[in-house]
C-alpha cells in the first residue's frame, strides 16, 4: 500500500505525513544525482509502455537544443482505469512534488499538468494544491494546469503537447523528447512526459532512497502498481499490489466473479491482447504479461463472465478505438471502421462476411501509423477473432445466443462503499468525427447558449 496509504488534503497534512522530504533531498543533490537515484530505483513508466523513467529523464537532459519542459500526463483515457484520478484525489501534493523534482532534474523552464476538463474534482484538487504550494514557495518552476477535451488521444503524449499549444489532440510524428513543446527550428525543446503514478513514486524514491521502490515488485519491474478492476466482479475498485502479483489475486481482491460465474475474458484496457481463463495466473509485471503475448498497459482490467457475447464485447472496444482514431492516417480510421461494420453486421444476425477479411483489417490498421492507438486495435481485435473463432463463426446469420447489453468501462467516478464505478453512459452517442448526437440534436439557439 505504499502509494495509497499516504493521503493529504492540505499542505499541512502532507508535510505532517513526511511529505516534502523528497523535494528537499532532491534539491540537496545535483540534477544528475537525482536522475541517478531514479535510474537506480528501476522505476518504469506507469502510463502504458513501461519505459525506464531515469533513462527518459537523462535523454531529456542530455539531448537537444532550446528550452526544456515537463508534462504530467493526467488524461487517464484508457477504459477500465481510474488510478490516476484516485491518486490525485488522495494526494495532489505528492504529485506536484514529483513534477517539481522532475523539472529540477531535467532543467525545465516550466511544467504542465494536462487532464480532461470533465475531471472537475481532480482539477479543483490540483488547483487548490498548486496555489498552496506556490504561496509556500514549494515549487521549483511555474506549474500550469491545462484542461483538455474528452478524447482518448489527449493522453497520447504528442496529442497532449498539441492541446497544451491550444490545438486539437492530433498526434505528431516526432516524439516529445525529439521535438517538444513550442519547438521552432533550431530549438527542439525536449519535453518530458510522465504519467501521474510514475511521478507520484518519485518523492518517495528521493526521500527514502532507490531501495524504497526495490523493496517490492520484481527485479526488472520494481515497486507496487495501482490496478483498476471493472466489469463482472463483486467489488469494482483500485487495488495496490507489488508488480509480479498474479492476476487472480487481483480478481480475489475484487471479490471474485459476480454471481459465482466463470471468467470468459479479461481486457487489459482497450490496447492489448485479451487474456483467457487459462491465463489468470499470469504475474502482473511487464515481462510476464509480454510473455503471454499481452501487456500491462496502465494496469486497468475489465473482466467479463461467461454470459458475455464475444461479438458484443469486441464491438464495444473496437468501436471505442475507431471513434477515438483521429483519421490522420487512413489505414487506422478506415480499417477500424470496417471492423466495426463487420461486428455490427454480425450483431444484427447477418452473415457479415469472411472472418479472414476482418483479420486482414485488424492487421492492416497499423499501416503508416503516427501513434500507438492502432497497435491496440490490432492486438485486441486479432486476439478476439482468433481466440473465439468458433463463437464468431456460430454467431454469423443468427440472432445473438447470449444477448446482454454492455457499457464501455469508460469510468467517471467510483463509489467505494458500493464497490462500483460509474460508467460514462453518454459515450455510445459519440460519433467517429468526435461530435456527439446530443450536440447535433440541439436546436441552434440552444447550442449557442
Ligand atoms: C492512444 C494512447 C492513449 C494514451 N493515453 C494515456 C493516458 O491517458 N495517460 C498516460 O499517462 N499515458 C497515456 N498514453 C501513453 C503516453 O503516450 C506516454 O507514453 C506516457 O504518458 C508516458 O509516461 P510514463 O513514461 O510515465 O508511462 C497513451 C498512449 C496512447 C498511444
Ligand atoms: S495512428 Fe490513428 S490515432 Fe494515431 S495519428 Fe494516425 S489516425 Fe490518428
Amino acid at each position: 500500500m505504499a502509494l495509497l496509504e499516504h493521503a493529504a488534503s492540505s499542505l499541512d497534512d502532507y508535510l505532517a505525513d513526511g511529505g516534502g522530504r523528497g523535494l528537499e533531498r532532491a534539491l540537496s543533490l545535483s540534477p544528475r544525482q537525482v536522475i541517478e537515484e531514479v535510474e537506480l530505483s528501476g522505476l518504469r513508466g506507469r502510463g502504458g509502455a513501461g519505459f525506464p523513467t531515469g533513462r527518459k529523464w537523462k535523454a531529456i537532459r542530455d539531448i537537444g537544443t532550446g528550452e526544456r519542459f515537463v508534462v504530467c500526463n493526467a488524461a487517464e483515457g484508457e477504459p477500465a482505469t481510474f488510478k490516476d484520478r484516485l491518486l490525485i484525489r488522495r494526494n495532489p501534493y505528492r504529485l506536484i512534488d514529483g513534477v517539481s523534482i522532475a523539472a529540477y532534474a531535467v532543467g525545465a523552464a516550466r511544467a504542465y499538468i494536462g487532464l480532461k476538463q470533465v475531471f472537475g474534482q481532480e482539477a479543483d484538487a490540483l488547483a487548490h494544491a498548486l496555489k498552496e504550494m506556490a504561496d509556500a514557495g514549494a515549487l521549483t518552476v511555474p506549474v500550469q494546469l491545462v484542461l483538455g477535451p474528452d478524447h482518448y488521444l489527449l493522453g497520447e503524449e504528442t496529442g497532449m503537447l498539441e492541446v497544451i499549444e491550444e490545438r486539437e489532440p492530433l498526434p505528431r510524428m516526432a516524439r516529445p523528447f525529439m521535438l517538444g513543446l513550442f519547438a521552432r527550428p533550431p530549438n527542439e525543446n525536449p519535453t518530458l512526459v510522465n504519467n501521474v503514478e510514475t511521478l507520484s513514486n518519485v518523492p518517495h524514491i528521493l526521500a527514502e532512497g532507490p531501495d524504497w521502490l526495490r523493496a517490492s515488485g520484481t527485479e526488472s519491474s520494481p515497486g507496487t502498481m495501482l490496478f483498476t478492476v471493472a466489469g463482472d466482479v463483486v467489488r469494482e475498485g483500485v487495488f495496490e499490489h507489488p508488480l509480479g502479483t498474479p492476476l487472480n489475486v487481483l480478481i480475489e481482491d475484487a471479490g471474485g466473479v459476480a454471481g459465482g460465474r466463470d471468467v470468459k475474458m479479461v481486457f487489459p484496457g482497450s490496447s492489448n491482447t485479451v487474456l483467457l481463463p487459462e491465463q489468470l495466473e499470469t504475474p502482473l509485471d511487464l515481462e510476464s504479461m509480454a510473455a503471454v503475448g499481452s501487456g500491462l498497459g496502465a494496469g486497468g482490467f475489465a473482466l467479463y463472465d461467461d454470459s458475455t457475447c464475444v461479438v458484443e464485447a469486441a464491438l464495444m472496444f473496437c468501436r471505442f478505438l475507431y471513434v477515438e482514431s483521429c483519421g490522420q492516417c487512413p489505414p487506422c480510421k478506415l480499417n477500424s471502421g470496417d471492423l466495426v461494420e463487420f461486428l455490427e453486421a454480425l450483431e444484427r444476425g447477418e452473415e457479415a462476411g469472411e472472418l479472414d477479411t476482418a483479420l486482414a483489417r485488424a492487421r492492416g490498421v497499423t499501416d503508416g501509423q503516427k501513434c500507438g492507438l492502432p497497435t491496440g486495435t490490432s492486438l485486441l481485435a486479432q486476439s478476439l477473432l482468433l481466440g473465439f473463432e468458433q463463437e464468431f463463426r456460430e454467431h454469423a446469420g443468427r440472432t445473438c445466443p447470449s444477448p446482454r447489453r454492455l457499457i464501455l468501462p469508460k469510468l467517471v467516478d467510483h463509489d467505494e462503499q458500493r464497490g462500483r464505478f460509474t460508467y460514462d453512459e453518454t459515450y455510445s452517442r459519440k460519433r467517429a468525427d468526435w461530435t456527439s448526437e446530443e450536440a447535433a440534436d440541439r436546436r441552434p439557439d440552444e447550442a449557442e447558449r
